[in-house]
Formats: C-alpha cells, sequence, structure tokens
C-alpha cells in the first residue's frame, strides 16, 4: 500500500513527459503551459489507491490515471473561461494568457488525448471503465450548466446546490476511485461502497472549495480570492447567509449586486463572517465525511488497506490550496 506522496510522486514520473506533438506550437505550448502549472493531483492517486486497495497497481492503472488528470484538466481550462477566471494554481489562467479561442481548443485536445490513453487498455474490463468514464463526462457537463444556470437565478436551495456540486465535483473523485477498483477486480458492493465513499468526500471538498474561494489566503490558494462572489455563484456561503440575513444586511446584500468588484467581494465578506458561515462549512464538511468513512468501511478489505484513503481524505477538507 502506499499513501499519497508516495503515489503521487510515481504518478509524476508517468505525467510529466510529452503528452501532444510539438505542432502548432501555437496551441501545443498552451496546452503544455497548462500541465506544466502542477495541481495536487488528486483524482489520478484516487484511481490508483482504488485500484491498489484491492489488488497491486495494474499497468494499465497509470494510464488510467493519466486519462482521468488530462481530462480534469480540461475541465480546468472550460470552467476557467466559464468563470471569467483570471488566476489558477498561482497563474494566469489559459484564456487569459492565450485568449478564449486557443484556450477552447487547448482543452478540448486534453480531452481527446484522454481517450488515447484509455485506448492503450488491456485491461478486459475497458468496457465498464469507458461506460463510466463517459457518464461521469457527461455529468460534468450537466453540472457546470447547472452552476452557470444559478448564476442568474436570485435564490437557490441546499438541495439544489449540492445536486449541482455532486454533478460538477464529486462525481469525477468517485469514478476515479471506481475505476480503480474495476481494475483491480473489486466486486459490485466494494465498488458501489467506494463510490459512494468518493461522492461524499466530493461533496465535502467542494464545500471546501468554495469556502476558500472565500476566505483563502491568497498566498496559498492560487486562484482570485472572492472570485465567486464577482462571479455571482451560488454556493452554500450565500445560500446559509441569505437564509440567516437580518432586514437590513439582506438589503445590504441587494446594494451590493451593483457595486464594483472589489466593493462587493468586501460587502459579502463581511456579510458571510456576520451570519456565522463558518460553522455551517464546518457541519456541513462533517457531515458529508462521516458518511464518506461509513461508506469506507463498509468495504470488505482489510482495515489497514484503507489507511492511504483515510489520510488523504482528512487532507482534503482541511487544505488551504
Ligand atoms: C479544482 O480541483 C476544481 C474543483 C472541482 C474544485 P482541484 O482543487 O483538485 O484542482 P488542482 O488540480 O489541484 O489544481
Ligand atoms: C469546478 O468548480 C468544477 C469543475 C471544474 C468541473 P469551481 O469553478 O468551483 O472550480 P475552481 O474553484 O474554479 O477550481
Ligand atoms: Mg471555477
Ligand atoms: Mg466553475
Ligand atoms: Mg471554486
Amino acid at each position: 500500500m502506499h499513501r499519497f506522496e508516495e503515489l503521487s510522486q510515481q504518478f509524476a514520473v508517468r505525467f510529466n513527459t510529452q503528452h501532444f506533438s510539438s505542432r502548432p506550437a501555437s496551441l501545443y505550448d498552451p496546452a503544455n503551459y497548462f500541465l506544466g502549472l502542477g495541481g495536487k493531483r488528486i483524482r489520478p492517486v484516487l484511481c490508483l489507491m482504488g485500484n491498489e486497495l484491492f489488488e497491486e497497481i495494474d499497468p494499465d492503472g497509470w494510464n488510467l490515471a493519466i486519462a482521468i488528470e488530462l481530462f480534469h484538466n480540461f475541465t480546468l481550462i472550460h470552467d476557467d473561461i466559464m468563470d471569467r477566471s483570471p488566476l489558477r494554481r498561482g497563474q494566469p489562467t489559459l484564456h487569459v494568457k492565450y485568449g478564449p479561442s486557443t484556450a477552447l481548443l487547448a482543452g478540448d485536445v486534453m480531452l481527446v488525448t484522454a481517450y488515447d490513453y484509455i485506448n492503450r487498455s488491456e485491461t478486459p474490463h475497458i468496457r465498464g471503465i469507458l461506460q463510466l468514464f463517459n457518464q461521469t463526462a457527461k455529468e460534468v457537463c450537466e453540472g457546470q450548466q447547472i452552476d452557470m444556470d444559478f448564476e442568474q437565478q436570485e435564490r437557490v436551495g441546499l438541495e439544489a446546490y449540492l445536486h449541482m456540486i455532486k454533478l460538477k465535483t464529486s462525481v469525477l473523485l468517485a469514478a476515479s476511485l471506481q475505476i480503480g477498483a474495476i481494475l483491480g477486480g473489486a466486486g459490485q458492493g466494494n465498488q458501489e461502497h467506494l463510490y459512494e465513499f468518493g461522492k461524499s468526500l466530493g461533496l465535502a471538498f467542494q464545500v471546501q472549495d468554495d469556502y476558500l474561494d472565500a476566505f483563502g489566503d491568497p498566498a496559498k490558494f492560487g486562484k482570485q480570492v472572492g472570485g465567486d462572489i464577482v462571479a455571482g455563484k451560488q454556493t452554500f456561503l450565500l445560500i446559509k447567509a441569505l437564509e440567516a440575513a437580518t432586514p437590513g444586511q439582506l438589503s445590504q446584500i441587494k446594494e451590493l449586486e451593483q457595486a464594483e468588484a472589489a466593493t462587493k467581494i468586501d460587502g459579502m465578506l463581511g456579510i458571510f463572517k456576520a451570519t456565522g458561515v463558518d460553522a455551517w462549512a464546518r457541519e456541513l464538511k462533517e457531515k458529508y465525511m462521516e458518511d464518506a468513512y461509513r461508506h469506507l468501511e463498509d468495504i470488505a478489505v482489510l482495515h489497514r488497506r484503507k489507511e492511504p484513503l483515510r489520510e488523504l481524505a482528512a487532507f482534503l477538507v482541511q487544505r488551504e490550496y
């Protein structure tokens, strides 16, 4: 069994290679720029851990892990265009540096390259894996569209928000784990518990992401702090603040909608703090982490084999970047 750091290093050796042709450089240099920005590489490691929970890592595990990380980076490039985000991993986003058209294409070519890696797999389980991968990719698109639809809505309920983040974020974490498990020959019941573990973990992960977007330390976070506020995102912070706001705070929120970016961020952060969203974030994360750990316990393999997953899960919801 390997811990996160070990798997992440082993993955980096295979991932930090050439995935694309060299020409036209105007397309592939931007694609390489984005991959070179790094990232936590959580999803490929989840795939490898899901595999190692049941078996030694299959040679195909590395190709599938690469495919998953390429897919994730494709979603980030397109997400940054949709969210009008200037910063990613501490550097200018791709559309800011190279323009939206090139960013779209660099994302597209990453997605297609992900399929090249899936196509290298020799596992007899490839059909099931591809089906799960495609199902997940469609769900991510659905979640991303709902996320944008919510920007136009005045109020969104907590349930609707949770449904949206399940689609845009959780299912990819869950599927990464399950793909590894399928490769490792896991039975249906174990696969399902692992998927549910990933889904609950993914909800807690996105809650933390939304929390950091408002309250992260700019030096560590790597994205524009307050970006969600400027973009008018419906996050649990806004949902909870609207629920708890006094009439005075409600009219202040209304006024802030018209304000320019810096004033809006300042004002909304003040309201978030005053309405105690901190405690809510902790509560929500704890609830989903309990669900996650319950499913992990239900997987029928030796307790100690689950240790790397337990450790990674704890890191993901405490993370500062
Ligand atoms: C960012 O994911 C997108 C979300 C689903 C919140 P990560 O926080 O895993 O991004 P990187 O790959 O580490 O930069
Ligand atoms: C991202 O949600 C979900 C996907 C990229 C599919 P966010 O928009 O919150 O992610 P960040 O904060 O930009 O990384
Ligand atoms: Mg975004
Ligand atoms: Mg987004
Ligand atoms: Mg975010």
